[in-house]
């Protein structure tokens, strides 16, 4: 997606080899034009997909979760992240470890908002180790419903998350790519595999 990769050469810093900073748009201010555009073409992709929510987690991915699902016509759900939880039988529960913050969450979403054989597009603004995207797609099956497929606004192609999802047999769209960090300088991947 051309204008998203246009914004992040503008706009985002990288920060170590590893971490691209985009606060400017995504993180923390968001550009709600860039949003829109972003779940317009979320809908192109998954076109056909019999879509009937969205799924994604707090919070960096409400803006292209709803979005999304606006475009989509269709109602959104974010997983909340807590340190930890009573144990309660009205909850999905599943844990997630980030590498990039070495903590693990629970992410939950109430039960009554995925029903038994709902189609579910996962949403998320970053995919480095999957591991988040992972954890909403365990919540997705625990419901009984299906991943429709993972959509992504930035995916860092030199950390494994595609990968480990698409040998899950989920379908994974990014709509920018990013080969490299090094030096201080952001290099897309090229499109596919
Ligand atoms: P994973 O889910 O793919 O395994 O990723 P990881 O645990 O490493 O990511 C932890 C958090 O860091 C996530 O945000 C993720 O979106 C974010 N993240 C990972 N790599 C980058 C990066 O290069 N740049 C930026 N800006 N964020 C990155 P979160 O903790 O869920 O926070 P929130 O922003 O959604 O509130
Ligand atoms: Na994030
Ligand atoms: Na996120």
């Amino acid at each position: 997606m051309e204008l998203l990769k246009n914004k992040v050469l503008q706009e985002g810093k990288v920060l170590s080899g590893k971490v691209l900073k985009v606060d400017s748009f995504l993180n923390h201010q968001m550009d709600p034009v860039l949003m829109k555009e972003v779940g317009r073409e979320f809908t192109r992709r998954f076109d056909g997909e019999r879509i009937t929510k969205v799924l994604t987690i707090e919070s960096s991915g409400i803006a292209p979760g709803i979005m999304t699902a606006l475009e989509l016509n269709v109602p959104m759900i974010f997983a909340r992240k807590q340190k930890s939880l009573t144990l309660r039988e009205d909850i999905f529960v599943e844990k997630v470890f980030s590498f990039t913050k070495q903590e693990t969450n629970e992410i939950t979403v109430s039960r009554k908002f995925i029903q038994p054989g709902e189609r579910v597009l996962i949403v998320d603004d970053f995919l480095a180790n999957g591991e988040a995207a992972f954890g909403l797609a365990r919540i997705v099956e625990q419901a009984g419903a299906e991943v429709a497929g993972i959509g992504i606004v930035i995916e860092k192609a030199f950390q494994p998350g595609r990968r480990v999802l698409k040998e899950a047999g989920y379908r994974v769209e990014s709509l920018v790519r990013i080969g490299s960090l090094e030096d201080g300088q952001v290099t897309f991947a090229e499109d596919g595999e």
